[in-house]
């Protein structure tokens, strides 16, 4: 669904994917089901985000001929979560893309300043022709999701895809100033954030109810 104020957003308006996070929403779903539809939302994610990734044909002998097949070019596709609750969306991706890299931001956001603060970097070599996809459940202010993508191209990374559940107005709009050519995907673009940095209607705390901390 396009909205004319991000040209940077894409929302996933899949029936399945809204099913999912109504229940993901839901205050009263447990921890064990809210880890499960993270991961089964990002899959779900996953057949829209990678529909323009470029193939390349590959000669194949079947049972019954020679033919050409096509496959994904490039060097490995590279999942970066943003720690901790990004980790959530990893298993659900790796799912359909087995042969997926795993490379690690770890950033909190301050609850006073609501400022990202960086405590590791450890991803797979930039080369130009690798994909990378950001995760992260949540897009509020956008100071993580911006600090992350910065990161990751001062590293050298061009070919970027920010991957979200819920995204903020405010947040995607900080994508679109800071990394215009970042194409952001979101299961939902919600009202706006509350005084403390929230989303509303939102789900909470992602990284808490992934797992169990609150
Ligand atoms: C949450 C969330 C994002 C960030 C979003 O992480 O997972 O990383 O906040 O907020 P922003 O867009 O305003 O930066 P948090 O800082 O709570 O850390 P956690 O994942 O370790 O719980
Ligand atoms: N981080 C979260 O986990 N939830 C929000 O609503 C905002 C930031």
């Amino acid at each position: 669904m396009a909205d004319s104020r991000f040209p940077n957003l894409t929302v996933l308006q899949h029936p399945l994917i809204q099913h999912k996070l109504a229940i993901l929403r839901d205050k009263s779903t447990s921890v064990k089901d809210f880890k499960q539809l993270v991961n089964e939302i990002a899959m779900l994610m996953t057949y829209e985000v990678t529909r323009d990734l470029a193939t390349e044909p590959v000669e194949i002998d079947t049972p019954l001929e020679r033919t050409t097949a096509h496959r994904v070019a490039g060097k490995k596709l590279t999942l970066i979560p943003i720690l901790r609750a990004g980790l959530g969306m990893v298993e659900g991706i790796t799912q359909l893309i087995p042969s997926a890299r795993v490379g690690h931001v770890g950033l909190y956001r301050d609850h006073v300043t609501l400022q990202p603060v960086s405590y590791y970097f450890k991803v797979p070599a930039a080369e130009t022709d690798r994909d990378f996809f950001v995760l992260d459940p949540m897009l509020a202010t956008g100071g993580s999701a911006v600090a992350a993508v910065a990161k990751l191209r001062a590293s050298g990374a061009t070919r970027i895809r920010f991957l979200c559940l819920v995204a903020a107005p405010e947040g995607v709009h900080a994508m679109l100033v800071a990394h215009p050519t970042v194409p952001v995907f979101a299961a939902a673009l919600d009202r706006e954030l509350n005084q403390v940095g929230y989303i509303l209607p939102g789900l909470g705390d992602a990284g808490d109810r992934i797992f169990g901390t609150r």
